[in-house]
């Protein structure tokens, strides 16, 4: 069968997809924020997921506000990187895994769980980014990606809960899948950064490693965070943070954590990085 045997969190911060793609990725300011990737890259190297699933965020990029789905799957073969305004990244296109991506997307709904199902889709530094520091500067993805679009730019967002809750969804449909795959999760954006209005610039270190415990240790925890304290503690767009949650409920109530790493300032956005592995698999190697 399939198995989900790890996730990794990250922040998507569109300056470190610039700073790459520049070659600005060794100066004085980026050089803490990649070395705090290294491990992660040797880790997933190593691991060889035969499929990521990919939780992420579009800005307004694929979607507008001409349609908001709160939850959307990419089912289709490949996915373009977009044109964000500065032309699409100097990345290689993502290539999607059609017949897992379906399998999730019946299993969802018949699951209760209704999804939008998305057959051309772009995407943007909200999933290249993630791509890049996981994987870094590649002729092409090392494994096919799976693309799930969750609306947090435009309110209203999903709870953290639901979230929670459509990640062991995923998990019981990626367990029903007949072959033999190895999957990772990557829950991504965050953690706190506003970039807007009086409080633009806002970080909260204290709030940020909160959430990492939880993560580890407490997800259910997490899970009772409201928008407003998201709003409150983390920033308007602190709120992408539900997003790992996702992530987190497609693992074990106990898991391993492989790696931790968070860093301020990266443009105006806190990075924070977990990999958390179940400890099912970990116990299995
Ligand atoms: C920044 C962060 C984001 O999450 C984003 O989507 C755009 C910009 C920033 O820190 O500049
Ligand atoms: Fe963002």
């Amino acid at each position: 069968m399939a198995e989900i045997v790890a996730a990794a969190f990250t922040s998507h911060v569109p300056a470190i997809g610039v700073a790459l793609d520049t070659g600005h990725d060794q100066d004085d300011y980026w050089r803490p924020v990649f070395a705090g990737y290294e491990s992660a890259k040797q880790w997933i190297a190593a691991l060889k997921p035969d499929v990521v699933i990919c939780v992420y965020n579009d800005h307004a990029t694929a979607f507008d506000l001409r349609l908001i789905p709160t939850f959307a799957l990419g089912c289709a073969p490949e996915f373009r990187p977009a044109d964000e305004g500065w032309g699409a990244r100097p990345v290689p296109k993502v290539v999607g895994h059609p017949e897992l991506a379906w399998h999730i997307a019946q299993s969802l709904v018949l699951d209760e769980f209704d999804i939008t199902i998305v057959n051309d889709m772009e995407v943007d530094h909200g999933l290249t980014v993630p791509l890049s520091l996981m994987f870094g500067k590649t002729e092409e993805w090392p494994c096919p990606v799976i693309p799930l679009a969750v609306n947090v730019v435009q309110y209203p967002p999903p709870t953290g809960n639901r979230c929670f809750n459509l990640g062991k969804a995923i998990r019981k449909a990626v367990e029903s899948f007949p072959a033999d795959l190895k999957v990772v999760i990557f829950g991504t954006g965050g953690m706190s950064h506003q970039l807007q209005a009086q409080r633009a610039g806002l970080i909260n270190a204290e709030f940020d490693n909160r959430f990492l415990d939880m993560l580890e240790t407490d997800p259910v925890a997490a899970t009772r965070i409201t928008h407003t304290e998201f709003l409150r503690e983390s920033g308007s767009e602190g709120i992408e943070l539900v997003m790992w949650l996702v992530a987190r409920g497609a693992l074990d109530d106990e898991v391993e954590t492989v790696h931790r790493f968070y860093h301020v300032p990266a443009s105006n956005t806190a990075v924070g990085h977990l990999i958390l592995e179940n400890a099912s698999a970990a116990a299995a190697e």
